[in-house]
């Protein structure tokens, strides 16, 4: 069983090598790696810091700046033709790759040296994720994923969870606390998962929550109004390793409209019906 076992996970170590994106996935891990670096060294700092309001309740530091220009110096070295989607400097147009980025995910978090944050980095191509990796600097963690090779935490291949029902279930959220407009929306999905699960979780960092999604450390996720920098890389992390993501309509389009709901097939299946209630037109 154990000889099985150690074949299996060779095997994946092996099929998430051997592919074309593998050059791109080793640039997107040294960029994270890079920036969760610089971030690290910061984290010492953060009273000196100079913070920006990018909108409300919305920060920006030097330390978010420093990072994305970090991974994009790095990025723009490999693949100079490449386009970018950065949360700090925007569009940087060039051809039908592009880098989504976001520097840091979980600013509040960081500035308050409340220890839940993250790198994050997917590789798009033609509409598809095609690499995604979400790094956090502070437990060393790196979970990678190519589409069609899987989903890694460091050297080992994640799964989400075998979690078949509310009762028993964590379930992670992000609160929707730069616009209040789909508060009360928001406020009756809590009520419905608070009164079947066993519990909710608000990290911060929205990329990390899909990256502990993907690692059967959550048994489903949902948020109101993410961006596509939150979102890219934990997509593909929960995609390969076996779990499904919709908007709020059961189609496809979280992406575009920002709001999602990720798990395994069965409890993404219960997730939806204790959500779905709630979901107000403008949400769909
Ligand atoms: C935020 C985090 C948070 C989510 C917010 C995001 P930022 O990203 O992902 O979990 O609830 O919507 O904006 O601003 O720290 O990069
Ligand atoms: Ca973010
Ligand atoms: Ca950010």
């Amino acid at each position: 069983m154990q000889i099985l076992q150690e074949q299996i996970s060779v095997h994946a170590v092996r099929t998430h090598i051997n592919s074309p994106m593998q050059p791109m996935l080793n640039i997107a891990v040294r960029a994270a790696r890079s920036a969760g670096d610089l971030i690290l060294r910061s984290s010492d700092n953060v009273g000196r810091l100079q913070i920006d309001q990018k909108g409300k309740n919305d920060f920006a530091s030097e330390v978010d700046r420093m990072a994305e220009r970090e991974i994009i110096n790095i990025i723009k070295t490999a693949y100079p033709e490449h386009s970018i989607l950065a949360e700090e400097s925007g569009v940087h147009k060039g051809n039908d790759f592009i880098w989504v980025i976001d520097p840091l995910d979980g600013t509040t978090n960081f500035l308050h040296g409340f220890p839940q944050y993250s790198v994050s980095i997917a590789l798009k191509h033609k509409g598809r994720i095609e690499v995604g990796v979400v790094y956090d600097p502070l437990r060393d963690e790196l979970f990678t994923a190519k589409r069609g090779g899987g989903a890694m935490l460091n050297n080992r291949r994640l799964r989400v969870t075998a979690q078949n029902s509310m009762k028993g279930a964590l379930i992670g959220t992000g609160f929707p606390f730069k616009t209040q407009q789909h508060l009360d929306a928001y406020l009756g999905m809590f009520r419905a998962v608070t009164i079947d699960a066993a519990g909710i979780r608000r990290a911060g960092s929205a990329a990390l929550d899909l990256a502990y999604l993907a690692a059967g450390r959550l048994d489903g996720f949902w948020e109101i109004g993410l961006m596509e920098w939150d979102m890219a890389a934990g997509i593909l992390l929960v995609k390969e390793a076996g779990g499904v993501i919709t908007d709020f309509s059961f189609n496809d389009k979280y992406l575009e409209s920002g709001n999602l709901i990720a798990a395994s097939p069965k409890m993404h299946q219960l997730l939806y019906q204790l959500i779905e209630p709630h979901v107000t037109d403008n949400l769909k």
